[in-house]
């Protein structure tokens, strides 16, 4: 018989979201484990997964059509941690959001412990710390350890709040909070936690609640080396404002370093190893473009990078490119500079109009088709 009151069933008291991308030996244990955790809590899981080619969202759309507890939010052509946790927390009705990892690395058993901190201390968040006493990073090797150190240190410049693990991925906060500050959210990345508390009108208030980061026993990590220099990217982005595209940055980052390539091979072709200079300068003008080409490549345009036969055009039409803003950059300076500029400002001016140039014009030509995925 239809129930005619329409509050039979109101939401649950808390919503875990659970970001996940090629999860799919842990999905079952997740919801297993927090489902035993959260005994006696009113509870939903909301995995976000971003159509993950190992069909992670199968598996949970499986266990969801027998548990409506648990419930699936299948993102296509998109990827994006940040994003996946942004969109699963809105895709809740429910006043208190965690945010948790889908391959068990966070602790579950910790669940219970924010909620009543959540509530009983009337807070914003709470964190789950690795780095407040009787938290840990398990296994880690010393190069990860001093890696998240450094990311840490960087974050707490950022947001200037006594964090000790702004990098944390495993948090509990209230839906308002998540309301006051879901705008300013740039979503890219993976500083989930970060992005909240540099986004709030006010400082949140917030509690490091500890845990032990454990080891991964199924799938693998998403999170590789790029991921520091997208970081730092960020943070720089920050300090220069928002109206630089942080592309321009990496790009201008990827083009200092050129300088160096160029010296190194004219250095070793016209210094040690006997070639005019021309001959020199012409060589090592192309290698500094390939190179600054496939660094871009990678570093600025990650997420559109070009493969196979693109790679070639990509090359071409990049190293065409900064020819032409090569010889803007010379011909500007050289027109500063004989109409009496001091050489120091006619060569920045040539290399900041070269720059743009070159950035402009590869962003339309070299990388023009987002791929998804
Ligand atoms: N939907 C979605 N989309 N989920 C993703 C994506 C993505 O693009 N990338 C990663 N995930 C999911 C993974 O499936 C996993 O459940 C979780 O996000 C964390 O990803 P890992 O790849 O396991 O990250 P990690 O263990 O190396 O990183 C840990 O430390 C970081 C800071 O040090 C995590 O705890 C992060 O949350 C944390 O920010
Ligand atoms: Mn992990």
């Amino acid at each position: 018989m239809p129930e005619s009151k329409s509050q039979q069933c109101p939401a649950p008291e808390l919503a875990v979201v659970v970001p996940t991308y090629n999860e799919a030996d842990n999905v079952a244990e997740i919801v297993r484990r927090v489902a035993a955790a959260l005994d006696g809590i009113d509870w939903e899981l909301i995995f976000v997964d971003d159509d993950s080619a190992d069909q992670t969202w199968r598996l949970a759309r499986d266990i969801a059509a027998k548990d409506r507890r648990v419930r699936v939010l299948q993102r296509v052509g998109r990827r994006g941690l940040s994003s996946a946790c942004i969109e699963g927390m809105l895709a809740t009705a429910a006043p208190y959001i965690a945010v948790i990892d889908g391959d068990l690395q966070h602790d579950e058993t910790r669940l219970p412990l924010m909620l009543s901190t959540l509530k009983g201390e009337n807070l914003d968040i709470v964190v789950g710390s690795r780095y407040v006493a009787g938290g840990g990073v398990g296994d880690w090797d010393a190069r990860r350890q001093s890696m998240s150190r450094f990311a840490g240190a960087l974050g707490r410049l950022l947001i200037k709040v006594d964090l000790q693990d702004p990098m944390s991925g495993f948090f509990m906060l209230k839906a308002g909070l998540l309301q006051s500050c879901v705008r300013g959210l740039s979503g890219v990345g993976y500083k989930i936690l970060l992005d909240i508390f540099a986004s709030c009108p006010q400082p949140p208030s917030f509690k490091e609640v500890p845990y032990e980061f454990r080891l991964r026993t199924a799938g693998a990590s998403k999170l590789d080396k790029a991921v520091l220099w997208e970081y730092l990217l960020m943070v720089m982005q920050k300090f220069l404002g928002p109206w630089i595209p942080i592309r321009f940055i990496a790009f201008s980052l990827i083009g200092g370093l050129g300088v160096f390539v160029h010296l190194a091979v004219l250095w070793a072709l016209h210094r040690e190893g006997g070639a005019s200079f021309l001959v020199g300068q012409s060589a090592a003008t192309l290698v500094a473009m390939t190179s600054n080409f496939f660094l871009n490549n990678i570093l600025t345009y990650r997420d559109m990078r070009l493969r196979g036969r693109d790679l070639l055009w990509g090359w071409v039409s990049f190293v065409l490119a900064c020819s032409v803003g090569a010889l803007a950059n010379v011909g500007i300076a050289t027109y500063l500079y004989q109409a009496d500029s001091s050489w120091v400002l006619s060569a920045v001016a040539g290399i900041l109009v070269g720059a743009v140039w070159n950035y402009a014009v590869t962003a339309v030509y070299t990388w023009r088709k987002p791929k998804p995925g």
